[in-house]
């Protein structure tokens, strides 16, 4: 049984850092004419409300989104244009582009789709009930998207590489809620798997930085770190301690773009300062 629901977290600091990257490997897709395709293969509802019960419960956007949200609309701008076009983006879906909060918050499905032309695709995964109603509620008018009731990490692998006519030119993003001790493992044989059936796609993959007793990412990190161009890069919001609470997560990338770094560095370390934050990258 699942129970995570992600409207309790929409907008907080793992979004920040999963979304950001996310936006800017869309964008480098994004920079040739041939047609790409994006795997998502744990979508969430894709849109979220920040003033529903759940995310007032945990307010979990004021120290992610909420602070980039209020001085990008204090100062107009950041140095970052990858972190202004996030910012566009998010306001985009808001219907009080001058409010003092967000009221909505894109998800993942949400960002990819904002990045798809005409002939690029995108294939959402979503294992909950409800969430895929709701996915399939805000996404079913738009024919450039699938969305599959399904595990996502089967699926991810089924799908790979994609089938003609689209071209094997593209990305996969995996984001588990990791409610389940096992996704850690699966996650790695995931992505494995995908890279060997489909050697040139990226594979960007979430992870959370838990408390000493329950944190995995530095295994899962290992188990991976030897796939071609690995990137890890990480979002820290405070110290390590031994309860289960995230201090932070982190983004792992397997064929990082050339000079990615130029892009998504100077723009997480912008959002770092602006929360509170610090941000390192462990890998390249
Ligand atoms: C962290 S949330 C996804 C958030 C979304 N990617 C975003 O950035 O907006 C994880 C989602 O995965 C779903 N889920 C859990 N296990 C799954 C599985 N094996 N396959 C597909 N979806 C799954 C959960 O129901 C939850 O909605």
């Amino acid at each position: 049984m699942l129970s995570y629901l992600h409207g309790y977290h929409a907008g907080n600091h793992a979004d920040v850092i999963k979304h950001l990257v996310l936006l800017a490997l869309l964008q480098q897709l994004r920079q040739k004419e041939k047609p790409f395709v994006v795997i998502d293969t744990h979508g969430g509802n894709g849109l979220y409300a920040l003033d529903s019960p759940q995310a007032r419960k945990t307010r979990e956007a004021e120290s992610g989104a909420l602070p980039l949200w209020q001085h990008y609309k204090k100062y107009s701008a950041f140095k970052s244009p990858l972190l202004n076009d996030y910012l566009a983006l998010i306001t985009g879906f808001n219907p009080d582009a001058s409010a003092a909060k967000p009221s909505i918050y894109p998800g993942s499905p949400a960002i990819a789709q904002s990045q798809l032309r005409e002939h690029d695709r995108l294939t959402v995964m979503e294992l909950h009930n409800s969430e895929v109603d709701q996915l399939r509620t805000n996404f079913h008018f738009d024919k450039r998207i699938t969305i599959h009731h399904r595990d996502g990490f089967e699926g991810a692998v089924a799908l790979s590489p994609p089938a003609p006519p689209m071209p094997r030119r593209g990305l996969v993003l995996i984001d588990p809620s990791y409610e389940i001790k096992t996704d850690y493992q699966r996650v790695a044989k995931t992505v494995k798997e995908i890279h060997r059936r489909w050697a040139t796609s990226m594979i960007a993959v979430w992870y959370p930085m838990l408390g000493r007793t329950r944190d995995h990412s530095s295994s899962l990190i290992q188990t991976l770190k030897s796939l071609p161009d690995v990137r890890v890069m990480e979002l820290v919001m405070g110290p390590q301690t031994e309860e289960f609470g995230m201090h932070g997560s982190g983004m792992l990338l397997i064929n990082t773009p050339w000079q990615f770094g130029k892009i998504i560095d100077p723009a997480m370390q912008e959002a770092a300062t602006c929360m509170s934050a610090s941000y390192r990258v462990t890998v390249k």
